[in-house]
């Protein structure tokens, strides 16, 4: 039998991947951080001199870069030409441009193909996969049979945000505004909740609870 896909969606800090994690750790099942993926080509282009503010020049190298995920929810890694990559996505500096990066259509289309095929390996050797980005309800997998946008309120997403990366609360909080902006309003994908999907406003909750939520779901679809 196939196995399930459990699609989760929402802006950054909305405790996304501590979700995803939780969920398929829980039900044994693979684990993957698209956004980790959008990261490593950004990570990629910066270390090549490609000016990410440059559509064309983006589009141009999208090819190149070769990303390898693991799929383990607790030890999740990420390569890029064979290189663990997995501290140097999270630096401030890919955090800035990885927006433009991935607004760009050749990006995201190359990094799709992989996210589908990864998905479907997922189901047919493991039970399942525990998929979060921006456009996994929309694009990714618009079938799969568990699809959510996780919210928290603003104060409280970089209030997360800021914990995890121990920056300055404010700084964090006008950076994950600016990204969300980028990310819902450009043309390719845009971060949206489609009418199907789950909303999940988590910012009275803990992580525990919105774990528990999410595997109740998945057992009901499974
Ligand atoms: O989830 P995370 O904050 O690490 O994602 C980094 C960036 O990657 C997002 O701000 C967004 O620009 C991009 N992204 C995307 N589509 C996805 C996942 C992430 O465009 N499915």
């Amino acid at each position: 039998a196939e196995g399930i896909v459990v699609a989760i969606d929402g802006p950054s800090g909305s405790g996304k991947s501590s979700t995803a994690k939780g969920v398929a750790a829980a039900r044994d099942l693979w684990y993957l951080d698209t956004g980790a993926m959008y990261r490593a080509v950004t990570w990629w282009m910066l270390r090549n001199g490609v000016d990410t503010t440059d559509p064309a020049a983006v589009a141009a190298a999208a090819a190149h870069p070769v990303i390898t995920m693991g799929t383990d929810p607790a030890a999740p890694t990420v390569q890029v030409d064979g290189r663990d990559v997995a501290r140097e996505i999270r630096t401030p500096e890919v955090t800035t441009h990885v927006s433009a990066v991935s607004a760009v259509p050749e990006v995201r289309e190359r990094l799709v193909a992989l996210q589908r095929d990864i998905i479907a390996r997922g189901r047919r050797q493991a039970g399942g996969i525990v998929v979060e980005g921006r456009d996994i309800t929309t694009v990714v997998a618009p079938d799969a049979p568990v699809k959510l946008y996780l919210t928290a309120s603003a104060e409280a997403r970089a209030d997360r945000r800021s914990r995890e990366v121990s920056a300055d609360a404010a700084a964090t909080r006008a950076d994950l505004l600016r990204r969300d902006r980028l990310d819902s309003s450009r043309a390719t994908s845009p971060l949206t909740r489609t009418e199907d999907a789950i909303e999940l406003e988590t910012t009275g909750l803990s992580l525990d609870e919105v774990i528990a939520v999410v595997v109740k779901l998945t057992d009901e679809a499974a």
